[in-house]
């Protein structure tokens, strides 16, 4: 699987921003890795990419939240506190279909709590490197759909972000 190094949360916020700018609509985003790990910090940076200038806040609590002044519509879930049962009832396919709602990026935060998983989406794991406070490994893959993207040089090149 590739993998970067993401040497402070600056880069956590680039290699979502450089998501957030080139995602197609219909993309799913399921994101694994532990508390603190970094994942709404990324998506923070994908909604950056996407030109969104609301402020994207971890949606623990409200388990969901839009974003809809962007490029595409952003869709953030954090199924933390939930079961996979009551993850069934809150109907994330409803996102990652795009059919009641418009196709947009849909991530998602404890991918363990779904029943279900959509049939493409790009998997993403965050994780902390020893003895670092401030730097985190990540790694990804495309399921299903392949994602015509090439994340390692596009990372390398893209220094505006
Ligand atoms: N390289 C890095 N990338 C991302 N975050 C970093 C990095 N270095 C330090 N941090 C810090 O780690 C924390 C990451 O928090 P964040 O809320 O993004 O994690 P999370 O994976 O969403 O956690 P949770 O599972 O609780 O939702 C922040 O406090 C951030 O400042
Ligand atoms: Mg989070």
């Amino acid at each position: 699987m590739p993998t970067i190094i993401l040497k402070d949360i600056t880069e956590t916020q680039k290699f979502g921003c450089l998501l957030g700018k080139t995602l197609p609509p219909d993309s799913t985003i399921l994101l694994s890795g532990e508390l603190g790990a970094g994942k709404t910090t990324l998506i923070q940076g994908i909604a950056k990419g996407l030109n969104i200038k609301e402020a994207v806040v971890s949606p623990t609590f409200t388990l969901i939240n839009e974003y809809l002044d962007g490029r595409l519509p952003l869709y953030h879930l954090d199924l933390y506190r939930l079961s996979p049962n009551q993850t069934t009832a809150l109907h994330p396919e409803m996102y990652w279909e795009g059919i009641e709602v418009a196709p947009g990026i849909t991530a998602i935060e404890w991918r363990q709590r779904l029943s279900y998983e959509p049939p493409n989406y790009l998997d993403l794991k965050l994780s902390f490197v020893a003895n670092s406070t401030s730097t985190r490994k990540i790694t990804w893959q495309t399921i299903g759909k392949k994602l015509d993207f090439d994340f390692e040089n596009n990372f390398a090149r893209d220094d505006r972000a």
